[in-house]
């Protein structure tokens, strides 16, 4: 391939400047030209596409956020919508195009490998819920701002002996939750891959305070209910102690990316140019014990494709992710006292 573009789309996530810069810097280094597409989808259909050189992505590898914007834009789940988008980037000469975002715009380009346009799908999302990888761009600097988020929570609520819940992000995996509640030394991490008994949660709290416990840190993912709705049912439940709740919010969208997910993105950037300039499209690119690897976008799961499509067209995911549900035991084994 000759001329290739770069999108971002759904959710932005920190390091998607860093997969732009990638993209564009190791496509120029192997003689490609390289477009960007602004808006996400929106943009592909609207054909707010442009030309990129070195100079574009200057600067910004060390910024949150996505130079070329991103667009939730429903129309793409739609036949006509899709084909409107083919239409502009063969209009402009593009051959080919990464597609940096999260499980719906994994989807769009499931929709475009099934229309025959080479897509390279590459993982961008703070909710580290997309298959075919083990982390996801952006996942890496979300746990770290909820982890220092926590840390402040942790000495207030130390100070006045009190309780929080504190809702953190992740639509409906429960990665964010874990890995930042191992982080910050949470008491209780709950997750939506877990039942729980909202009895034994008030128990363990009144357990923790009388064995000496100056606080009691509770990690709610968003995808088992608000943290207003949680601390509710703990009080109906019999709860005693001095409540708060707090809903961390976009500020886990944001901010500079750490040096994992800089380095991540970049190598993911660079790994599907490559399989572009070779000819590769139709596939998602991650990392699997932290080796670069590419699975099918669309096929059987026997050929461990991330998507198969049912007889009416609709689109089965299958592998769903699964988030390590070792690190809820872990943390049962580590809050203990
Ligand atoms: P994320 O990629 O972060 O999961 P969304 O779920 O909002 O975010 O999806 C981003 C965009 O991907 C949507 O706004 C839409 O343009 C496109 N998209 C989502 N679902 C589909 C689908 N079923 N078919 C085609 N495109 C889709
Ligand atoms: O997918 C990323 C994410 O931040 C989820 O964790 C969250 O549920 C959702 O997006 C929030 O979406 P919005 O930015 O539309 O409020």
């Amino acid at each position: 391939m000759k001329r290739i573009a770069v999108l971002t789309s759904g959710g932005d996530a920190p390091g998607m400047n860093a997969a732009i810069r990638a993209v564009v810097r190791q496509a120029i280094s192997e003689g490609m030209e390289v477009f960007g597409i602004y808006n996400g989808y929106a943009g592909m259909v609207a054909g707010d596409i442009h030309q990129l050189d070195a100079s574009s992505v200057g600067d910004i590898i060390s910024r949150g956020g996505t130079m070329l914007h991103s667009a939730r834009y429903p129309e793409f789940a739609e036949r006509e919508g899709q084909l409107k988008g083919i239409e502009q980037l063969k209009k402009h000469g593009i051959e080919g195009v990464v597609v940096i975002g999260g499980d719906g715009s994994y989807h769009g380009a499931m929709r475009l490998t099934e229309h025959g346009f080479p897509a390279v799908g590459l993982p961008g999302t703070i909710d580290n819920d997309i298959v075919g990888t083990d982390f996801t761009i952006g996942f890496d600097t979300a746990v770290t701002t909820v982890m220092d988020a926590i840390d402040k929570i942790r000495d207030t609520s130390s100070s006045h002996h009190r309780t929080f819940v504190i809702e953190v992000m992740g639509r409906n995996a429960g990665d964010i939750a874990l890995w930042s509640g191992i982080a910050s030394g949470a008491d209780e991490i709950i997750i939506p891959e877990e039942g729980f008994a909202i009895e034994d949660v008030v128990e363990s709290i009144k357990k923790g305070y009388e064995k000496g416990r100056t606080h009691n840190i509770i990690v709610l993912a968003e995808g088992v209910m608000s943290a207003a709705e949680f601390g509710k049912a703990l009080k109906d439940a019999g709860d005693t102690s001095d409540l708060r709740v707090t809903e961390l919010g976009h500020i886990q969208r944001g901010g500079s990316p750490t040096a994992r997910d800089r380095v991540l993105a970049s190598r993911l950037g660079a790994h599907a140019v490559k399989l572009l300039k070779a000819g590769i499209g139709g596939v998602a690119v991650g990392i699997r014990n932290e080796q670069m690897v590419e699975n099918p976008i669309l096929g059987s799961a026997e050929e461990g494709a991330l998507f198969s499509l049912t007889e009416d067209g609709k689109i089965k995911v299958n592998n769903p992710h699964k988030a390590d549900l070792n690190l809820a035991e872990l943390n049962r084994s580590l809050s203990s006292i």
